[in-house]
């Protein structure tokens, strides 16, 4: 089934526990945690103070997603503040390799991403290293911007790659991801939706968990 990741910029922060609570009852599978620098992206986020917090009043699973340069600096901090999954941008390190060894190393899942205008070939020399790979079909920064539709290439790609090569990590997909969208994701092989603007409209969680699955 199609795993749901709801992106928390475009929660209530002024209820971030109730939030939590409602996302848990709607049954979503990650919560998406989307940190950012002012330095990597044109925007600053929330960081480690809120994903110790975050830690302390939820079990799901949280998909760290670092939007920030030199992740290397930061992976262990962002293991210890309770990151299940940590999701570093190829672009944003000069040692891609030993930043996915250095979060494997602290026993959490490693991720790798790209921006729309990185080719996807850049990532090959990793696939083997990965627990997961997200395709941003936005560029990274802001929320609620439309999905870049060219990116749908790079999911097939991606599913085609991991059944040759019989690799097992997960095709994640963050940007623009609503009820039409989320069509094209499912069909060219993805297996986590990222949503956050389309999500977060809705009062009762259950339904966009529901629509973007394709129930
Ligand atoms: C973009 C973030 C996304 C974003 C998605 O920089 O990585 O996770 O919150 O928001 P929507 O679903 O509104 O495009
Ligand atoms: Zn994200």
């Amino acid at each position: 089934m199609m795993k749901i990741a709801p992106s928390l910029l475009s929660c209530d922060f002024t209820e971030l526990k109730e939030e939590v609570r409602k996302l848990e009852a709607a049954g979503v599978d990650y919560l998406h945690f989307d940190v950012m620098d002012g330095r990597f992206v044109p925007n600053i986020s929330f960081g480690l103070p809120v994903l110790q917090q975050l830690r302390k009043i939820t079990d799901l699973t949280i998909d760290s997603h670092l939007m920030i340069e030199e992740p290397e600096k930061y992976v262990e901090a962002f293991a210890e503040a309770g990151s299940d999954i940590i999701t570093v941008h190829v672009e944003s390190t000069r040692h891609l390799h030993r930043v996915i060894q250095q979060i494997r190393s602290t026993g959490r899942k490693a991720g790798v991403t790209l921006n729309p205008g990185t080719n996807i070939q850049q990532l090959i020399p990793v696939l083997s290293d990965v627990d997961l790979v997200l395709v941003m079909t936005v560029n990274p920064g802001f929320g609620g911007q439309s999905f870049i539709a060219k990116m749908v290439d790079k999911i097939k790609f991606l599913d085609n790659y991991r059944t040759q090569h019989k690799l097992n990590f997960e095709v994640e997909v963050d940007g623009g991801v609503n009820s039409e969208t989320a069509v094209l994701c499912r069909a060219a092989g993805a297996d986590v939706l990222v949503a956050g603007s389309y999500f977060f409209k809705h009062t009762d969680y259950a339904e966009p968990t529901a629509i973007l699955r394709g129930e």
